[in-house]
């Protein structure tokens, strides 16, 4: 797991340096995939099915401004003052890794740049208190005290995971709850905590592709992810280059 975070890591660490306006979203797809496949890892979301939903066509998912998650990538060309929200996840020798940065692209204004900010924040705030003897909702609380007190919100529908031989195990990560309650955390779990955080109404809908989640207002939205095992009482990053 250590190896497949990694090369999430790496793969985001490529699409970073080039998301600048006049790309479009297929060729950040094309860049992860010969990526992944050049580790000998296989895209986990490539072909992944949740219910009785088509097959997800990409190697990554990406969610442009008012699209929170699950943006199918494609001949969209990226504009200055556009974020974008990547999400990738890789299946090495069976064993998963799953993270998320969301990038600004070229320059943004001073609100979207604080919206960016404050779910990078949530994102650590959670992974702090993903410590043995705690509990899932305290992950989930600590996100939507911070996310809440800055005035934005946490989207309900879609929630964090435990990850291992299957991208996504128990227990479900949500970024909202009441602390103390939720699973108790031992040494030796991996989660992948995500936290997903709109300007405006936490309410979404899905696209007409069936894939794509919308945010319900059409205000923007954002989304980092880590893989993080808790292991000698704390939090590790796993989705991290080392
Ligand atoms: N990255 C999502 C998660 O963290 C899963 C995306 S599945 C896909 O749970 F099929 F949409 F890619
Ligand atoms: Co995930």
């Amino acid at each position: 797991m250590r190896e497949s975070n990694r090369i999430a890591c790496e793969v985001l660490d490529l699409i970073e340096k080039q998301v600048k306006p006049g790309v479009t979203t297929i060729e950040l797809d094309t860049l992860a995939e010969d990526h992944i496949r050049l580790c000998g890892a296989i895209p986990a979301f490539k072909g992944y099915r949740q219910g009785n939903s088509t097959p997800y066509p990409g190697s990554i998912c990406a969610s442009v401004n008012n699209e929170v998650v699950h943006g199918i990538p494609g001949e969209r060309v990226l504009q200055e003052g556009d974020i974008l929200s990547v999400d990738v996840g890789i299946n090495k020798d069976g064993f998963f890794g799953d993270s998320a940065r969301t990038y600004p692209v070229g320059k943004i204004d001073a609100e979207t740049e604080r919206l960016l900010k404050i779910t990078r924040e949530a994102l650590f705030v959670g992974i702090a208190e993903a410590r043995s003897g705690n509990y899932v909702h305290d992950i989930s609380a600590s996100i939507q005290e911070h996310v809440e007190r800055a005035g934005y919100n946490v989207v309900r529908e879609l929630v964090g995971h435990g990850i291992g031989r299957s991208l996504h195990e128990e227990p479900a990560v949500p970024n909202y709850g009441k602390r103390g309650t939720g699973m108790k955390l031992i040494d030796g779990l991996v989660l992948a905590i995500e936290p997903m955080v709109n300007i405006g109404t936490f309410r979404v809908k899905v696209a007409k592709d069936g894939w794509t989640i919308l945010t319900a207002d059409g205000r923007l939205s954002a989304h980092y992810e880590h893989s993080v095992i808790v292991r000698n009482g704390e939090a590790e990053i796993l989705s991290k280059v080392a």
